[in-house]
């Protein structure tokens, strides 16, 4: 059996997956684990959309047609990143990229290349699930850090049975338009996606091992 430090450092955000099918039991069986998550005052802020076969497939022309008209997507309130990200973290964010194009030969050049690559984000990465992550907008910012690790608990739970993820704020894209399709209450708004699905482990993309600051960079330890 995977330990969880194993499953902690194995996990990686694939983005390449098999056509093989995740049946509803194995999710189901990865959301019973992963509700286990923490949340403050255990209000458990998350709600899931799962979608598979045509519900999938609806979701993905639904990001397609929005991005006829609105190539940039549709701009919501809440922001994916903070402008002008600072150091160290602008760093990072720009590495990640470089590596990643870097492992799928797509140079900085080739600015429809990257493109194309961005977008297989509205299919999922070829993932045969797609996990909508919905919160209440009157949910403040404790509430969706906690939704955070409901989402990683899915990922770790997922990987120990053999499915890989890829975490997707790619999705914040089509708000708007998944919140009438899924007709999801006034107040409720979808933060984020999971693609889930088996990895394509033949892609270059999915040997990324993105890196991370070492201890001494973010911690600070006193009176030990
Ligand atoms: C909330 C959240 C949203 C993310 N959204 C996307 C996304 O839309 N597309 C994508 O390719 N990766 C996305 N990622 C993956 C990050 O880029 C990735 O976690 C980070 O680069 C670290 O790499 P690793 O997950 O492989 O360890 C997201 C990650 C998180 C936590």
């Amino acid at each position: 059996m995977m330990s969880v430090s194993e499953a902690l450092r194995k996990r990686i955000s694939t983005r390449a997956f098999l056509p093989t099918p995740v049946p509803e039991t194995l999710v189901r069986e990865i959301l019973d684990v992963a509700r286990r998550a923490p949340s403050g005052g255990n209000v458990q802020p998350w709600k899931v959309m799962a979608v598979a076969g045509e519900d999938r497939q609806n979701v993905i022309d639904i990001a397609a047609q929005v991005t006829q008209t609105n190539p940039a997507g549709e701009v919501g309130e809440r922001f994916i990143y903070p402008d002008n990200l600072w150091e160290p973290h602008r760093s990072w964010r720009y590495k990640l990229g470089e590596d990643m194009y870097a492992l799928l030969g797509i140079p900085k050049e080739n600015k429809l290349g990257r493109l194309a690559h961005l977008a297989r984000n509205a299919e999922f990465f070829g993932a045969p699930v797609g996990l909508f992550f919905i919160i209440d907008e009157r949910m403040g910012f404790g509430q969706w850090a906690h939704l955070g690790m409901f989402m990683q608990s899915i990922a770790l739970a997922a990987l120990e049975r053999g499915v890989a993820s890829c975490m997707q704020e790619f999705w914040a894209r089509y708000r708007t338009s998944l919140k009438a399709h899924f007709q999801l209450p006034e107040t409720e708004m979808i933060y984020c996606a999971m693609a889930l699905g088996y990895a394509d482990e033949s892609a270059a993309v999915n040997t990324l091992y993105a890196d991370r600051a070492e201890v001494d960079e973010f911690a600070t330890f006193r009176g030990f």
